[in-house]
């Protein structure tokens, strides 16, 4: 964690970066109620680090947060911008941010939106406190990023309906859940959904294993099996990982691939209550003097980890949790 001098802060900026999540509206709104509440100023910076290297700076008001707690995507808009990893694209940020008279930022997004605000304060000294803001919620230091509990349920009510109807045509299903090279999102709902097996890119399972797995449930009396994958190279994407079952077995398996129906939607109440706290928290480090840090859930509270020590770190689903799966799905 490092310090400044917080009088020099009058104008906080927020932005939303990388992939939206549910919840992202609600933690902005946090953040500008508790900076206005604060005597300060919020400045909104409309599409991530693309927004302030295009000047696309805007006052946020009360108002302007008003009845956006229960939508999903992000009133700030969001993009991935690979301008930002050249020096000069951050140098070019850092002059319009002070140009604009922006003291600070907050930064709501995951570990490359993150790398964006280090450079900012590694570069120029520039106040930056980040907040884990990704259906993925594979940031170290922070138990739950913003947005994974909606996903994981909106995907949860997909594969329960899939359910359903496999078990009508004992069937076999592959579900393909997002979660990019991690499997936070395909451990969650592997296990509350009953899945049969789960393959995450942490600790891939073998394609001779999730037959074994179908073989012996059918010599039990079981008509109709669902499989999680995370999507990602690494435990093979639903359509090929369904032709290695056919090539193996001849199990003809269904695929189905949920897609960005994960990162739309209400947020639910976990989403909104831990946006809302990480949110007001945020600007409180910011004006108590420290930054450089993501602001995150341990142990259930909210807690502050340096930014370095989250974006040196990996962090992986539950094992324990995942070799569940086989045992609970008998
Ligand atoms: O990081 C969130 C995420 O939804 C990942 O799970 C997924 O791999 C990726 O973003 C998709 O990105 P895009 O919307 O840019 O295709």
């Amino acid at each position: 964690m490092s310090t400044f001098d917080p009088s020099q802060i009058k104008t906080i900026g927020v932005f939303t970066s990388g992939g939206d999540a549910p919840g992202m509206n609600a933690a902005i709104r946090a953040v500008v109620r508790t900076a206005l509440q604060k005597n300060l100023k919020v400045v909104g910076c409309l599409g991530g680090y693309q927004g302030i290297l295009d000047n696309d700076f805007h006052i946020l008001d009360r108002k302007s947060v008003a009845n956006i707690i229960q939508r999903g995507g992000t009133i700030l808009k969001s993009k991935r911008c690979l301008e930002f990893l050249k020096p000069e694209a951050r140098k070019q940020a850092h002059e319009n941010l002070v140009a604009a008279g922006v003291d600070a930022l907050i930064c709501i997004g995951g570990n490359g939106s993150f790398k964006g605000a280090q450079a900012l304060y590694k570069e120029f000294q520039y106040p930056v406190v980040c907040l884990p803001g990704t259906i993925d919620n594979d940031i170290a230091g922070t138990e739950q990023s913003i947005g994974f509990d909606t996903a994981v349920n909106t995907a949860l009510e997909a594969i329960d309906r899939i359910r359903d109807t496999a078990s009508s045509h004992n069937r076999l299903f592959i579900v393909e859940v997002m979660g990019r090279d991690s499997g936070f999102i395909a451990t969650t709902v592997g296990v509350a959904g009953g899945a049969e097996e789960i393959f995450i890119p942490e600790k891939p399972i073998t394609v001779e294993q999730a037959v074994s797995t179908i073989q012996s449930g059918i010599q039990r009396g079981k008509t109709s099996s669902i499989l999680i994958t995370a999507e990602g190279k690494k435990p093979g994407r639903a359509y090929d990982l369904a032709e290695g079952i056919r090539k193996r077995s001849g199990f003809e398996a269904k695929v189905c691939i949920l897609g960005h129906i994960q990162r739309g939607g209400r947020p639910t109440a976990r989403d909104r209550v831990l946006a809302s706290g990480l949110g007001a928290k945020a600007v409180e480090v910011l004006t108590s003097g420290h930054c450089n840090v993501m602001v995150g859930i341990q142990s259930a509270s909210i807690d502050v980890v340096d930014l370095d020590q989250s974006l040196n770190s990996q962090k992986t689903p539950d094992h324990e949790l995942l070799a569940l799966t086989p045992i609970l799905s008998r």
